[in-house]
């Protein structure tokens, strides 16, 4: 017999940013971050997995090319996810597994993205959310916890763990040892903030250079910027970016949004040796986005970047993305290969 589950996890994009882990292994981050869940038909992970008597090994293939499953992340979220599987009785084929049996059955797990894999949007996040999230369908568990999901899908990738839930989401950086306190929490549904816009401009969609894993490792050991900012920066902008959610401050959201970017990419630039995400074209648009704000005498756009040269742009409302489309389609000279896609917040279906 083969039992097989599909599921589909959408990507997420930071507005007050991760970058520095306190443990290695359990993933562990040295600050809280909020983030916006994207809209899945744009960015997600989709995920089989099938489980037989018959397969000789846990295989996982991405994007249609079979990779390594050896790597720790992998095994650790399968490790977690068997430990709590249940008896299951599939109604489609009537097969029965019992809790003790799933320990001897072997995955074949096939995942694909519907946006470039490793081009600084997520992939990563998507990828390992949908895998728990299918896991726990395919092996029946339950959160013996709230949160007991998205603490699994951090050890995959820690920015996986605000992908499990929709809208705008803050992952707690925690303070236990064992990472239990580790998670992330729904801030608010994506219907709660309704006219928001996201636009993303797709400028690149070659893999980065630098992973965000071995950029982040190198910033905590040689950027003392880094380290001010996760103790003395982020913990004041965490509370302020929950209250402009709250209250969808879209002023204080987008101030807070493009400096914690920014201040992002300083730190990537304190560490030695420097790392570069972003590219001109990537600089061209803050700058067009900081001339129209300033015109505008308030902000109405907001932009941010995750590690690599791809932008998010937030407008407040849809006039403002129109007339901000128009502008990015119009640009003199034009913007070089920028596929540009948009969508409204409270329109997607997480
Ligand atoms: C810049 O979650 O990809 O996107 O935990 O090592 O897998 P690992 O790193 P990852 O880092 C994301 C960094 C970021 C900011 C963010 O998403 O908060």
């Amino acid at each position: 017999w083969v039992v097989t589950r599909t599921g589909r996890a959408p990507s997420n994009i930071a507005v007050i940013k991760y970058w520095g882990k306190r443990d290695e292994k359990l993933i562990l981050p040295i600050n809280s971050s909020i983030s916006v869940t994207l809209d899945p038909a744009h960015l997600s992970a989709t995920t089989t997995v099938s489980a037989s008597p018959a397969f000789e090994s846990d295989r996982l293939w991405l994007n249609g090319k079979e990779v390594s499953m050896e790597g720790v992340r992998y095994k650790n979220c399968l490790r977690e996810m068997r430990a709590r599987a249940t008896d299951m009785v599939d109604e489609r084929t009537g097969v029965t597994i019992r809790k003790q049996d799933w320990a001897n059955v072997h995955v074949h797990i096939a995942s694909e993205n519907n946006f470039p894999t490793a081009a600084g949007l997520a992939s990563s996040a998507a990828g390992f959310a949908c895998l728990v999230f299918t896991l726990a369908q395919l092996f029946g568990v339950k959160e013996t916890y709230e949160g007991e999901l998205s603490a699994i899908a951090r050890l995959g990738s820690g920015s996986a763990c605000r992908s499990l839930y929709g809208g705008f989401v803050k992952w707690n950086m925690g303070q236990d040892v064992d990472g239990k306190d580790s998670i992330a929490t729904q801030l608010a549904e994506h219907t709660h903030w309704d006219d928001l816009v996201i636009i993303i401009a797709v400028v690149s969609s070659q893999q980065k250079e630098t992973s965000s894993t071995a950029g982040m490792q190198e910033s905590v050991r040689t950027s003392p910027l880094l380290h001010f900012r996760a103790q003395e920066v982020v913990p004041q902008r965490i509370k302020q970016m929950e209250e402009a959610v709250k209250t969808c401050d879209f002023e204080e959201f987008a101030k807070l949004t493009c400096a914690d970017s920014n201040q992002f990419h300083a730190t990537c630039l304190d560490t030695s040796p420097p790392i570069f995400y972003l590219n001109d074209t990537s600089r061209r648009l803050i700058g067009l986005v900081e001339r129209w704000n300033r015109f505008a005498g308030k902000p109405q756009v907001a932009y941010t970047f995750d590690a690599g040269p791809n932008a998010v742009m937030f407008a407040r409302d849809q006039e403002v993305a129109v007339l901000l489309l128009q502008r990015l389609l119009f640009q003199f000279p034009p913007l070089p290969d920028v596929e540009l896609s948009s969508y409204v917040v409270g329109d997607q279906s997480v």
